[in-house]
């Protein structure tokens, strides 16, 4: 990046996107700018229907059907400046992700529109609703002076990236210049009969927003609490038709669970030279997270690795702690796919390679509150149901242990939960394109919603003894125990879709001797 400093003439003052005015010197005679379009062989980015094109007509014609007559507008998002002119990696935001099939970091500053048709048009009359058109940003190629100019499009700087007729390729969707969005969104907007509406995912891209609000402004359509309730609406709306995947996603989602079955088994290998390091929670972080990047886009969300009186804190992912023998080690951790699908599994393992028997029947009781879910869960059960059996199985251990202050009934009441004060977060949610996914929906069609073929769920009991707790006995603390797994409903009953990452007391402890004999002779043969 700093050798851009080398190219040494003089100051620039006319380009106002750029961040990186005042540390360099930028040539701008026409004898460079011309010599920097000459010369150069043409580089063809790559140009391939994705998979999920085949998928995403569907999810656009059902998005159409719900809103007639109605523009919405569903932006990508931008770039999120990390300091100065370095910014952050570009996620695109996941309705947009879902209703493009686009992954990866495709494609920051883009925008999908969902266009009605006119009536009587022949689009309508052949059943279509809407006219989805993706904006993007052309290719800065060789021929153009952005080529070595634009830090974010330039190809000389971030190499050949798709644009119109590649984006095009790669989703179905027909592509538009960006420069096109304001007249595109602003077309016949207005409060009259047959004028049309606009509706944006607020919280993708500010700016799209802001452009969509000064349209509503210049329009007369500038009722902000009526907006953003209609914004809301689309949110919630493609939120809540995300709950059932379809074969595509169900089958992007084993490749994420597959993955991080890979990240676990290179923890299992590191951690025996990890044991009593300091920051030997980075060196488990760092062997995890070096597979989401090789086998894919990135973590699906921060990875906890949280070792003894860690593993409570139920979102350490400071992750500088010591790991020492006798402890036990919890590890929550998800790839995401190149498609943005991500797994989210936790294990909770022994240091030494053997839980002592206090750990053994914690860990067995989180096991057992697991399994009680899965078999509760049938199509037409309730997240409710599934939280009510958890806490059932823990306030009942807990009683059994002498922990609980009240009856397991008293407890498990509402007017008492005194049990909550060991495991307060919730153990199941929905998981795709984002770890909480769905999050958008309302509480009827998710907490109280029954369960249906096609979603994908965690359970993810737990049990949270944190050290500085007076009332359990001092054995108890600094323990946490959370096996999280990921669940496929299907027409005929649940499907452990994890089921390939170890969880048994014993076959916990034979993966973790197989990773630590494999990673051994790799060492000893090098
Ligand atoms: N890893 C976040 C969760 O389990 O919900
Ligand atoms: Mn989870
Ligand atoms: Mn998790």
């Amino acid at each position: 990046m700093g050798g851009e400093q080398a190219l040494t003439v003089e100051g620039d003052s006319q380009d106002l996107e750029d961040r990186v005015n005042n540390r360099t010197l930028r040539p701008v005679s026409g004898t460079f700018k011309e010599f920097m379009t000459e010369g150069w062989d043409s580089q063809e980015p790559e140009q391939q229907a994705l998979e999920s094109s085949s998928f995403t007509p569907a999810r656009l014609q059902a998005l159409g059907k719900r809103f007639p007559g109605e523009r919405l507008v569903i932006p990508a998002g931008n770039l999120k400046t990390r300091n100065n002119d370095c910014d952050y990696a570009f996620r695109p935001d996941t309705t947009f992700a879902y209703y493009t099939g686009l992954g990866e970091d495709f494609e920051a500053g883009a925008v999908l529109v969902l266009n009605p048709v006119a009536d009587a048009s022949s689009e309508e009359n052949q059943g279509a609703t809407h006219t989805p058109t993706l904006y993007v940003h052309p290719r800065a190629d060789q021929s153009t002076e952005d080529y070595y100019r634009s830090a974010q499009y330039g190809e000389y700087w971030v190499g050949p990236r798709p644009g119109l007729k590649e984006l095009s390729a790669m989703t179905g969707i027909q592509t538009e210049d960006i420069a096109q969005l304001p007249d595109a969104l602003a077309k016949d907007i207005g409060t009259e009969e047959g004028a049309v509406q606009l509706r944006v995912v607020r919280d993708a891209d500010p700016q799209i927003t802001q452009m969509v609000e000064d349209i509503r402004w210049e329009n007369g359509c500038d009722d902000p609490d009526r907006n953003t309730e209609a914004d809301g609406k689309l949110h919630e709306f493609a939120a809540e038709e995300r709950m059932i995947k379809d074969s595509y996603e169900v089958a992007e989602m084993r490749k994420a669970v597959d993955a991080t079955k890979l990240g676990f088994d290179r923890i299992l290998e590191r951690l025996p030279e990890a044991v009593d390091k300091p920051r030997a929670e980075r060196m488990l972080e760092s062997a995890f997270n070096s597979i989401a990047r090789e086998r894919g886009n990135d973590v699906g969300y921060g990875t906890i690795v949280a070792s003894g009186s860690h593993a409570p804190v139920l979102h350490w992912m400071r992750n500088n702690g010591t790991v020492r023998n006798g402890e036990l080690l919890l590890i929550d951790a998800g790839v995401e796919v190149n498609s943005l699908y991500t797994a989210d599994i936790t294990r909770t393992f022994p240091v030494g390679g053997k839980f002592s028997p206090l750990q053994r029947d914690i860990y067995e009781t989180v096991l057992s509150a697991q399994q009680a879910a899965f078999e509760v869960a049938k199509p037409g059960v309730t997240y409710s149901d599934i939280h009510h059996t958890v806490m059932r199985v823990l306030a009942e251990a807990l009683h059994n242990w002498g922990i609980l202050p009240v009856s397991v009934e008293e407890s498990l009441s509402p007017s008492g939960q005194q049990h909550r004060r060991w495991h307060a977060c919730g153990c199941a949610h929905h998981l795709g394109l984002d770890v909480h996914d769905c999050a958008q929906a309302r509480y009827e069609s998710y907490q109280d919603a029954p369960i249906e073929a096609g979603m994908i769920f965690t359970i993810e009991p737990g049990l949270y003894f944190k050290e500085n707790d007076l009332l359990v006995p001092p054995e108890f603390r600094g323990i946490g125990v959370r096996i999280e797994d990921d669940v496929l409903m299907t027409e005929h009953g649940p499907e452990w879709i994890s089921a390939g990452i170890p969880k048994t007391v014993d076959d916990v402890e034979e993966w973790m001797a197989q990773r630590a004999a494999a990673a051994h002779q790799v060492r000893t043969e090098n």
